[in-house]
């Protein structure tokens, strides 16, 4: 793999690419993790934050080079919380948390896998964690709710999960564009091992687990449903791909998705940053300074 440097990169990110969005940083119980750590996304720099909109390619299991397994895997116990944060590009050089114009649902998948460090993430074996599509009473998708909280996203890993290695992939799909093109999903998984879990093996319901590609079908209603502002539509808006699978007590995973992360410092570690200097993303250094947290 050919690495960049960080300031060819975003220079040529500003020349050649029309930026959408991209899951750039794990956090785990509120702690960043490090730019690019523990993460399967695309860090190439000419489709570093484009969409995947081929519903049938293997890339929607992971995202661009999604395959590819990421260096390390983030140890968390069952039961911590885990957020994801979204940029428009992954070296933050614009503020921007994601492309506001973009609208439409959310969900955050999970896959146990035998060794997260090799197996190709497509095909058979994921479940559904949490999901969020149009709020009708405040009018708002769950992307508007992600950017209204500066791109972070975050779900409560059930604390009856069993122990294993697993593929976390939160997913956006974007619907302001269908005029011009198919829905837009933007994806990346973080490759985690949790610890403290359930001994018992991972049962999940056949009806709840399904393969991506195909947990998604091109003639869904859910990849249908035009939410550009001028567009007319018929509400409710139903989301697409199987239903929450829930562990028992798991009511717990839903009151945390747009809640705030509590990082004080929002420093990532030296060690965190060296590592993550070992693949092609640009760093920009000592956490991100909010300005609603001044
Ligand atoms: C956001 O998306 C719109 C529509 O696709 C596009 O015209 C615009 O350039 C994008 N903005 C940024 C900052 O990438
Ligand atoms: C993304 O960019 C990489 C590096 O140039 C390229 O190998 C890959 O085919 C691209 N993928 C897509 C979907 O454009
Ligand atoms: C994360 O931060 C939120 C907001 O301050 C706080 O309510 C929550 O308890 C924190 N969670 C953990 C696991 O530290």
């Amino acid at each position: 793999m050919k690495f960049l440097p960080i300031l060819g990169l975003v220079a040529s990110l500003t020349s050649t690419t029309q930026a959408h969005g991209v899951f750039s940083t794990l956090f785990i119980n509120n702690i960043s993790q490090g730019d690019g750590k523990c993460l399967r996304t695309s860090f190439a720099a000419d489709n570093i934050s484009s969409p995947i909109t081929d519903i049938d390619s293997p890339e929607m299991a992971c995202g661009i080079a999604g395959q590819t397994p990421a260096p390390d895997t983030c140890a968390i116990k069952a039961g911590a919380k885990l957020s994801f944060e979204f940029r428009l590009w992954a070296s933050g050089s614009l503020p921007e948390t994601g492309n506001n114009s973009h609208l439409g649902p959310m969900a955050i998948y999970a896959k146990q896998m035998g060794d997260a460090s090799s197996v190709d993430p497509a095909g058979s074996g994921w479940f559904k964690l949490w999901e969020y599509g149009y709020d009708e009473m405040s009018g708002t998708w769950a992307t508007e709710k992600l950017m209204a909280n500066d791109g972070i996203v975050s779900v409560q890993i059930p604390s009856a999960i069993p122990t294993g290695k697993y593929l976390i992939r939160p997913e956006i799909i974007d619907l302001h564009n269908l005029e011009a093109s198919p829905a837009q999903f933007y994806i990346g998984c973080a490759q985690v091992s949790i610890i403290e879990g359930s001994s018992k093996p991972l049962r999940v319901p056949t009806d709840d687990m399904v393969s991506i590609p195909g947990h998604i079908k091109a003639s869904d209603p859910g990849v249908h449903f035009n939410s550009h502002p001028s567009a007319i539509k018929t509400f409710p808006y139903i989301l697409s791909g199987p239903r929450v699978y829930e562990f028992h007590g798991a009511k717990e995973i839903t009151e945390v998705a747009f809640g705030p992360l509590n990082d004080p410092s929002r420093i990532v570690s030296a060690p965190a940053l060296a590592s993550s200097m070992t693949r092609p993303i640009a760093i920009r250094g000592a956490g991100r300074v909010r300005h609603r947290e001044l």
